[in-house]
């Protein structure tokens, strides 16, 4: 009788380990194995709590970071996060479920440092990819967004371009600040020290390189400009959209 309830025990614990280990738990431990410093992952404090958040929401898997003192809060299923360097922030807020891309801190040959990304609620992506690679930079988005596919969030230029004369850089990255409730249309470029204002529409193709500041706009074309004042969105179609306008 007491074997079998020690055996009973030993069969729970490992069902409940290995489980935890598939869905995700190990992902957690393959971060932790490959940084070369200390990488903290928010929310994996307990045991228990690590692994019913492993279970539902998966949330440790696609998290590579090189480096120390980085923390990542939260990865929806879709989303990478690369990071290369020091004490870098990712939050993404646990109620965002499907945002399908990449977020990339640093690279391999020039880590950044003292980053931070921030994703609001219930923000979505169809595919994105979003880059830092300077030091202290910032692209924060907001709450409802709604990003199509094939979209680029870029704070930097990748490469120096320098005065001739002064040698000094003229094209620092810094911040991008997009709003809530924002909706970037296909193949939308946004470039560094851009914001967009909340309830706004980017048209599909758009190159947006300065700072919109003016909520509830479309902006569009390269450089993106504001081509209509005064609107909203919704997430039905249009079709729909008029059906419960008439139903109410
Ligand atoms: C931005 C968008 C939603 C605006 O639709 P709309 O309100 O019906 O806009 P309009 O067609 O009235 O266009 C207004 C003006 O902006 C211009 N414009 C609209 N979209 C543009 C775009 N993507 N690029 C450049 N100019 C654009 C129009 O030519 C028009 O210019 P005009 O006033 O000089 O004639 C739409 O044009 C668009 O880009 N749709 C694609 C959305 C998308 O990517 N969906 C993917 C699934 S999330």
């Amino acid at each position: 009788m007491k074997t079998d309830t020690s055996i009973l025990f030993l069969s729970a614990w490992l069902i409940f380990y290995f489980s935890g280990e598939l869905y995700g738990f190990s992902a957690q431990k393959t971060v932790l194995k490959t940084k070369y410093g200390h990488n903290k992952v928010k929310y994996a404090t307990h045991l228990v709590a690590l692994w019913i958040k492993a279970l539902y929401h998966r949330p440790f898997h696609n998290i590579y970071a090189y480096g120390k003192d980085n923390q990542v809060a939260y990865c929806p299923e879709g989303l990478k996060i690369y990071i290369w360097g020091d004490g870098n922030v990712v939050e993404i807020d646990p109620s965002v479920r499907s945002f399908q891309g990449r977020i990339e801190i640093g690279e391999a040959q020039s880590p950044a440092n003292h980053c931070t990304v921030k994703i609001g609620a219930d923000s979505s992506a169809g595919g994105v990819l979003i880059s830092l690679r300077e030091d202290n930079s910032t692209i924060t988005i907001g709450k409802n967004c709604m990003f199509s596919w094939d979209i680029h969030i870029w704070n930097t230029d990748f490469h120096a371009i320098y005065s001739e004369e002064t040698k000094q850089c003229l094209n620092i990255g810094k911040d991008i600040t997009i709003g809530d409730h924002v909706w970037l249309g296909v193949s939308v470029n946004v470039l560094k020290n851009t914001a967009i204002a909340a309830n706004s529409i980017v048209g599909a193709g758009a190159v947006v390189s300065k700072k919109f500041t003016e909520p509830n706009v479309i902006i569009a074309g390269i450089p993106a400009k504001i081509v209509k004042r005064g609107i909203n969105w919704s997430t039905d179609t249009p079709t729909n959209y008029l059906k419960q306008r008439t139903l109410r």
